[in-house]
Formats: structure tokens, sequence, C-alpha cells
């Protein structure tokens, strides 16, 4: 092993992957090119956008300010691994489709995973709950009003769905 890499561990979306990594590759890098979840998107590369939030043991994390060898060990969330492996969507992404919460579509990987851990948290917010938690998503194309409309019907449909 060249003494610039490192072996890490990371269990993603429910598999394990062993990998060799440089100390600089960056955990958005490494999700997107070494294990091909290209999902995740980058925007700006500085921890504004949100564009790159996964789940690091289940709590957001901006992905493109972490390190791979960082996540060493830890257990991480992708968009890939929203919906069940039949393909049936999540209650926040089904909401986001249904209420038209996205345009473009370059920020809804990082609000959809930034949402999913808030709405576990909080399962019962207020409008300006959810303003809130989208507050660190930029997203250049909805004007935020749809996002907002879905994320409140996320949360019901969710509360119905709760045993
Ligand atoms: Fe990570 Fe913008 S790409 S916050
Ligand atoms: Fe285009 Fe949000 S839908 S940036």
């Amino acid at each position: 092993m060249q003494p610039d890499r490192h072996e890490i561990s990371v269990f993603v979306n429910g598999t394990s992957y062993r990998r060799s990594v440089e100390s600089r590759t960056l955990l958005s890098d490494f999700l997107r090119h070494d294990l091909l979840l290209a999902g995740t998107h980058v925007g700006c590369e500085h921890g504004v956008c949100g564009a790159c939030t996964v789940l690091l043991d289940g709590a957001p994390i901006r992905s493109c300010l972490m390190l791979a060898v960082q996540a060493n060990g830890h257990e991480l969330s992708t968009i890939e691994g929203l919906a069940s492996d039949s393909g049936e969507l999540s209650p926040v992404q089904r909401a986001m489709h249904e209420h038209h919460g996205l345009q473009c579509g370059y920020c809804t990987p990082g609000i959809l995973m930034t949402m999913t851990a808030f709405l576990k948290q909080n399962p019962s917010p207020s409008e300006d709950e959810v303003r809130e938690a989208l507050s660190g998503n930029l997203c250049r194309c909805t004007g935020y009003q749809h996002i907002v409309d879905a994320m409140m019907a996320a949360a019901q449909a969710m509360r119905a769905a709760a045993p």
C-alpha cells in the first residue's frame, strides 16, 4: 500500500464495501467515483449548497466536507438506498413526485436525505420547522413552496402509516 493510501470499510445502503482510498479523497468523490453511486450530487464543494448530503449513521452530513477515510467503519445512506429493493418509493420521494417538488432535480437527492432524517426526528413538523430544516439545502428552481408542501404531505403519510 502506498503511504498516502488507506484501506477503509464502509457499509452503504446495506452493502459492505472495502476499498483503498487516497488520504485526500472526499467522501462525495468516493461515493460517486469509487462506488459508482452518482445520485449524490456535488454543487459547491465547500459546504454551502447541501446537494451532497448523505446520512452518516443516520445523521445528515455534507459529503464534500468529509474525507472518505473519516467514514471508515461507519454506516452511510445515499439516495440510491431510499426506495425499497422492489423499487417502491419512500414516502418522502413519493410526496416530492406527487407535489412537484423538483424541476431540474439537481438539489433533490440532498433534500431527500436531509428531510428523511428530519422527519424521522420530527414526525409532526410545522411548516416553519420544515422551512428551517430545508434552509441548508439550496434550490435554484422551485421557490421551495412545492418542496414544503411535499414534506408536509410526507409527514402526514408517514404518521398515517405508523403502527
Ligand atoms: Fe457539498 Fe455543496 S457540494 S455542500
Ligand atoms: Fe433545480 Fe432544485 S430543482 S436546483
